[in-house]
């Protein structure tokens, strides 16, 4: 069953679909809409207990296709298309019952700042692999929360194409306690149509790499969220700094390191792992 194509007309225009009433509505999406529509408390339930660890490790991106959190530089919003709806399932796989190419997603969620902002509440809804949206169900829908690192991790399938757009995922995001809503795509580097879609915008490519049969993303967002002046929680070990990077050591926000002939600067107290090099975590190391 084929869905009407959301042709993108001009980037303020809104992939509407005639007479789909929830198109163009993201700007009028109340915090407390937003939230009711997700799941009723939806941010006083528990975080999903995400392995940030194991989360943040299989992120790390190649050195040569890696996001910043630039500080000010928020991610920028998107039109919300004509099919976004209310009260999907919180779930942080969205493969159950769907067949297609194996994605994972995962990535940081920060404020202005780039302080990691735990308990975001993302929610998703892509097409499927024939480039349908399911609107009677919640088929590749889903809603999930960072954890208290600011990490977020998705499992789902390569949306396919349908006409007039290249390959994108649709994603909403909220901080607790704050009423504005980003509402936003993502996008896949190396599409033929990326060159062609009037909606599409570079700032939104994820980075993607082929494991195995599957494909991992990273995509770190930035929120219009101010940042805190309190401090980051007083690490219990002292600094570590002025050394090289090695895995294994634990290095307090502030502490300073050398590797690959470069001084970087730890954003987050952490115990470094393999995989985990400065250049590879711009969440956890910051080039002075
Ligand atoms: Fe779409």
């Amino acid at each position: 069953m084929s869905e009407n194509p959301h042709v993108p007309r001009d980037k303020t225009a809104g992939d509407k679909t005639a007479g789909d009433k929830t198109a163009g509505e993201e700007s009028g999406l109340s915090r407390k809409q937003f939230i009711t529509a997700v799941g009723v408390g939806a941010l006083t339930v528990p975080a999903v207990v995400g392995a940030a660890a194991a989360a943040g490790a299989a992120s790390a991106p190649p050195e040569n296709e890696l996001l910043a959190c630039t500080p000010g530089r928020t991610t920028i919003a998107q039109m919300e298309g004509p099919y976004f709806k209310p009260n999907s399932p919180q779930r942080d796989d969205l493969t159950g019952g769907v067949s297609g190419t194996r994605l994972v997603v995962t990535g940081h969620v920060f404020n202005r700042a780039c302080q990691p902002l735990s308990r975001v509440l993302l929610d998703f809804w892509q097409a499927d692999t024939m480039g349908a949206y399911d609107n009677t169900g919640y088929r590749l829908r889903g809603h999930l929360y960072t954890d208290a690192n600011g990490v977020y991790r998705l499992t789902t399938i390569v949306p396919g194409l349908y006409p007039g757009r290249t390959r994108h995922i649709h994603v909403k995001l909220q901080a607790p306690g704050q009423p504005q809503i980003l509402t936003t795509q993502l996008y896949f580097p190396g599409e033929p149509r990326n060159n062609t879609d009037t909606i599409y915008d570079p700032s939104l490519l994820m980075n993607v790499r082929t494991v195995g049969s599957g494909r991992e993303a990273t995509f770190d967002f930035v929120l219009n969220v101010a940042g805190t002046s309190s401090p980051t929680p007083t690490p219990t070990v002292t600094p570590t700094g002025g050394g090289t990077w090695q895995a294994g050591t634990y290095y307090a926000a502030g502490a300073q390191v050398t590797y690959g002939g470069a001084t970087y600067r730890c954003l987050q107290a952490h115990t470094a792992a393999a995989g985990w090099e400065p250049p590879n975590v711009p969440a956890l190391w910051q080039r002075v």
